[in-house]
């Protein structure tokens, strides 16, 4: 199988194709990424040999239509996935998020060639923290942010040439993710690198958002249970039932440094803040029989700081400029 992943120097994407690499293969993997501030090369450094790495934006349509017409799948990944950048400056969510899935299908549909496409549970808005519901496929969309908002429009774009044009494709939504090659603008990252610095881990408000955490590489299991055996047209969620908050996050976090429970700040918070995500991946477990390795979250979060701790060089080019950004913002 020739495989096009977009995306595959970010976070989720370059996992995919480690994970990729090392399980399948028989798969040909070619990487299409621009390399923004989010997209590093040298996260694929581990299986350069054994994939195809081509810069570039995935709204160039003569490239994208190039790339898509030598491939039997496409997996989309590529994206601007920060919450605080969209409140910033939306401008680039629309162009890649919007425009760039666009261009995606339109080459799908000319080639007849089969497309995931990956999203976010942030489509479908928050729920109340007491809320016994979690989010379904049938969950209506109601997205907060500039962000989520133009992943929303990406699926909507899908689930049309889908049934519109016939494209084989299909959707997930998944839960946050937390693991290896995670930008440090995120929380997870940016608190583990906080405290290998000796900095205080930052709680935006009064840090009871929940978030429903899953590994990395479960969520990637899940993508490639869908492209084997994911219905066209189908939209699978994928979570771990791993809802946390924030607070305790940070908490696990100072104990696993041997920091005090309390050695850490309340920030400003984010505006439009969504409460709670919570996913329902029935469809996922009872139709594809995924079901995600990492249910210890501790234990999870132990190796990731492990992680962040051997691969300081990695991260720290970037860390102060990410903080000058945040300090801006009072975060
Ligand atoms: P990321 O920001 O770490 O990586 C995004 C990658 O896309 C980068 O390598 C970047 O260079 C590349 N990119 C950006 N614009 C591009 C363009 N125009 N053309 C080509 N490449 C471009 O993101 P991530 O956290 O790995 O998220 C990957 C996908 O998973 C996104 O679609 C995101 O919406 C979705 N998702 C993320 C999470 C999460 O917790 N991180 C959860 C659910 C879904
Ligand atoms: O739910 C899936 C989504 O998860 C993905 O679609 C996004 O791409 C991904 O970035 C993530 O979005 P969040 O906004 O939930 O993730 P973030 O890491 O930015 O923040 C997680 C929670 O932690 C959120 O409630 C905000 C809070 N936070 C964040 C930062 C950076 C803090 O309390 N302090 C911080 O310093």
């Amino acid at each position: 199988m020739r495989l096009l992943v977009t995306g595959g120097a970010g976070f989720i994407g370059a996992n995919f194709v480690h994970q990729t690499v090392r399980e399948r293969p028989d798969v040909d993997v070619t990487v299409l990424d621009a390399l923004t501030y989010a997209g590093d090369r040298t996260s694929l450094d581990g299986v350069a040999g054994s994939v195809r790495f081509v810069e570039g934006s995935i709204t160039d349509a003569d490239l994208v239509d190039g790339l898509v017409g030598e491939s039997d799948a496409v997996v989309h990944f590529a994206a601007e996935s920060h919450n605080d950048n969209s409140l910033d400056d939306p401008s680039p969510f629309v162009q890649t998020n919007v425009v760039g899935t666009f261009t995606l299908l339109e080459a799908v549909r000319r080639h007849g060639v089969r497309f995931h496409h990956i999203s976010t549970d942030e489509v479908y808005g928050d729920l109340e923290l007491d809320d016994p519901a979690k989010f379904t496929p049938d969950t209506p969309y109601n997205p907060s942010s500039p962000y989520s908002s133009t992943k929303a429009g990406s699926d909507l774009l899908v689930r049309a040439w889908a049934r519109s044009f016939g494209v084989e494709a299909t959707i997930s939504n998944c839960s946050n993710n937390y693991g290896p090659y995670q930008h440090i603008e995120k929380f997870i990252p940016r608190q583990i690198t906080n405290l290998v610095d000796g900095v205080r881990p930052r709680l935006y408000g009064a840090g009871l958002n929940v978030r429903d955490w899953i590994h990395v590489e479960d969520h990637n299991a899940a993508v490639w249970a869908i492209l084997d055996g994911g219905r066209p047209g189908e939209t699978y969620l994928i979570g771990a039932d791993g809802e946390t908050n924030n607070l305790d996050v940070v908490r696990t976090l100072l104990e696993i440094f041997g920091r005090d429970a309390d050695d850490f700040d309340h920030v400003a918070d984010r505006p439009g803040h969504d409460l709670r995500y919570a996913i329902d991946a029935s469809r996922l477990r009872d139709e594809l029989g995924w079901t995600p390795r990492y249910t210890d979250f501790r234990a999870g979060l132990e190796a990731t700081v492990q992680w962040y701790r051997d691969n300081e060089s990695w991260w720290r080019p970037h860390k102060a400029a990410v903080e000058a950004k945040y300090a801006a913002t009072g975060q």
